[in-house]
């Protein structure tokens, strides 16, 4: 089946234009870090986000940050446990930078001013997540780690001269040069005075720190603003994009109603961490025997059993059981948890917590090298909106906070050895298009439907049904609901017909018709890239470690 998807976004002409030498797209901790690590190379750095500056879902991590900061603990351990959640398809290379680099890293943040939870020996107190054999999860404010770093972050680049934030911002599409390279991008601003509507923003580098792509799901544990935006756009400028089809669905999402949409409340990993158990509705440990590792198997087998059992029983949910914690323990240890618990009438000390998986992470993206460098020459991704290779199939708890940092001081070591060249941007070219934003709810629906947890054949043939129709509903009106929307669709295609490509369950992909993993046929990467006449082409890319990019002198 061929997919045509539009090669821009239908928008206004820029009314403004502002020069800089990098322009960074999203304020977490990947956006954030990267924009300092610019400004240290000596680089005029402007940092754009859709919202405020602290909204993402760096702010919302609960867990922590993985590191192998314990004496019983090394880079190799958490190398080993990385690829063993990866199922296979982990890039080893980036997964080696990861975790030897990590260390340094959250170290540096700690220099900036990030304050980690300590032990009674004033060390960092470490615990343990899912698929992890060491305790080396670095938390914050007890379950408030993302908040933290964010906060740190923030502080730190809101005193920086040579940073500009400009908030409410949203990036539409990057221009292009024409050598094929990027020389900054669109950007439409609910502001003031000068900087309103759609302006041009001209700059040789362009890194993209979206994240993620949650609300193409009807329930996710992202924020709104996790519209895979980074991804669409990546896409539009003929960036490859691979492994789009390992979504990560957290097994632990408080289970709200039948009717819940947007937005869940997570229950961390760290709770079955420090003690808490699954059971079903009849009191029954079901993870005992389904895994070594129980309750902490990692994420895609704990959601797939819950799954099972979900499908057996005929519930929505199963029971995640911390009542032997105590008061204490919980506002201690999990008080934002606690508090959201109470919020929906739960009391954690005395009842049983409703839980359902939903969607929470991408664990694919814009393909880059282990320097963020896509295939096309100025544009870098980081954080969760990039595929590094770190994942694989199936990301390993609190990596990806920890990847954000690591793989943006990588770009500014790049950055620092000279930017790409300047030269004018072309007119775009190619067919633009927005589609009307009522179209959302049913492309959520379909998405949710036919490529959640479980997936066949005929449920996805079904999405992409739906995707076609919906690719239709084209609208006069641009706007940023519109924009977003159109965004959504661009990646539910190539997300959907990637997951339907992949004959063989694995990870995060979990295919009733196709029930085993293939290493013979499968051990590949898929990659997508759009031409320039707007078909899509995918490849399957063969699993050996990722060679640099190399740009040039252009
Ligand atoms: P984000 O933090 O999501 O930031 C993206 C930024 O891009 C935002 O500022 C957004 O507004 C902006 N943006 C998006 N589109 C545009 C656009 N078109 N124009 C301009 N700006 C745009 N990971 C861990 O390692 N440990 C954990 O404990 C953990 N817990 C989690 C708990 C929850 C509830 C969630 C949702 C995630 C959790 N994760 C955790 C995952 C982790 O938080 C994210 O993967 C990580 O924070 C992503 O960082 P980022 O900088 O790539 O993106
Ligand atoms: C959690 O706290 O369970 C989330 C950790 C993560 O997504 O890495």
């Amino acid at each position: 089946m061929t997919i045509h998807l539009p090669t821009r976004l239908a928008a206004p002409s820029p009314g403004w234009t502002i020069e800089t030498d990098v322009v960074v797209v999203g304020s977490g901790v990947a956006g954030l870090t990267t924009a300092l690590h610019a400004r240290a190379a000596g680089y005029r750095v402007l940092l754009v986000t859709k919202a405020n500056v602290d909204e993402g879902s760096t702010r919302w991590a609960q867990g922590g940050i993985a590191a192998a900061l314990a004496e019983d603990d090394s880079p190799l351990d958490h190398e080993r446990d990385t690829l063993v959640a990866g199922a296979g398809l982990c890039d080893p290379k980036a997964v080696h930078v990861l975790v030897t680099e990590g260390p340094q890293a959250v170290r540096r943040l700690i220099a900036l001013g990030a304050q980690f939870d300590t032990d009674e020996t004033g060390d960092i107190a470490l615990t343990r997540e899912g698929g992890h054999l060491r305790d080396r999860i670095a938390h914050a404010g007890g379950d408030a780690t993302g908040k933290e770093i964010s906060r740190a972050l923030v502080a730190a680049v809101s005193g920086r001269s040579g940073i500009e934030v400009i908030e409410n911002a949203l990036a539409l599409d990057v221009y292009r040069d024409r050598f094929g390279g990027v020389q900054g991008l669109t950007l439409h601003v609910i502001g003031q005075g000068q900087r309103d509507g759609v302006g041009a923003v001209l700059a040789p580098a362009v890194v993209l720190a979206t994240g993620g792509i949650g609300q193409i799901f009807s329930m996710s544990t992202n924020p709104s603003v996790a519209t895979g935006d980074g991804v669409a756009m990546g896409i539009r400028a003929g960036a490859a994009v691979a492994d789009l089809e390992f979504v990560q669905f957290h097994p632990t999402v408080l289970y709200t109603g039948s009717g819940a949409s947007g937005q869940q409340p997570l229950i961390s990993e760290a709770v079955r961490g420090e003690g808490a158990v699954l059971r079903d509705d009849a009191g029954v440990r079901f993870m005992v025997g389904e895994h070594e590792l129980a309750d902490l198997a990692p994420r895609d087998v704990v959601a797939k059993a819950i799954m099972r059992r979900m499908r057996d029983s005929g519930r929505k949910h199963m029971w995640l059981d911390a009542r032997d914690f105590g008061l204490e323990k919980w506002e201690r240890r999990f008080p934002t948890i606690l508090m959201s618990l109470r919020e929906h009438g739960i009391d954690p000390t005395v009842d049983l917590i409703p839980v359902a998986p939903a969607q929470h992470y991408a664990s694919g993206g814009i393909r880059t090298d282990s320097h963020g460098r896509s295939n096309v020459r100025g544009l870098f991704a980081v954080g969760e909106v990039a595929c590094t290779g770190v994942h694989g199939a199936n990301r390993l708890a609190s990596n990806s906070l920890l990847e954000g940092l690591v793989f943006a001081a990588r770009i500014g070591d790049v950055l620092a050895s000279g930017l790409p060249e300047r030269h004018n941007p072309i007119d775009p070219s190619g067919d633009s298009a927005v589609l009307a934003a009522s179209a959302r709810r049913s492309l959520q629906a379909a998405m949710t439907e036919g490529v959640g947890v479980l997936r066949s054949r005929d449920s996805m043939a079904t999405t992409l049904g739906v995707l076609n129709a919906v690719g239709e509903t084209t609208s006069d009106d641009p706007h940023v609901q519109a924009w977003e929307t159109t965004n959504l669709h661009a990646l539910a295609t190539v997300l959907t017909a990637n997951a339907k490509m992949r004959k063989e369950t694995r990870g995060s992909h979990w295919r009733e018709d196709f029930p085993n993993t293939d290493d013979i046929d499968w051990k590949v990467r898929l990659s997508s890239r759009l031409g320039e006449d707007g078909i899509l082409v995918t490849e399957r890319e063969p699993l050996t470690v990722s060679e640099e990019v190399n740009w040039g002198t252009r």
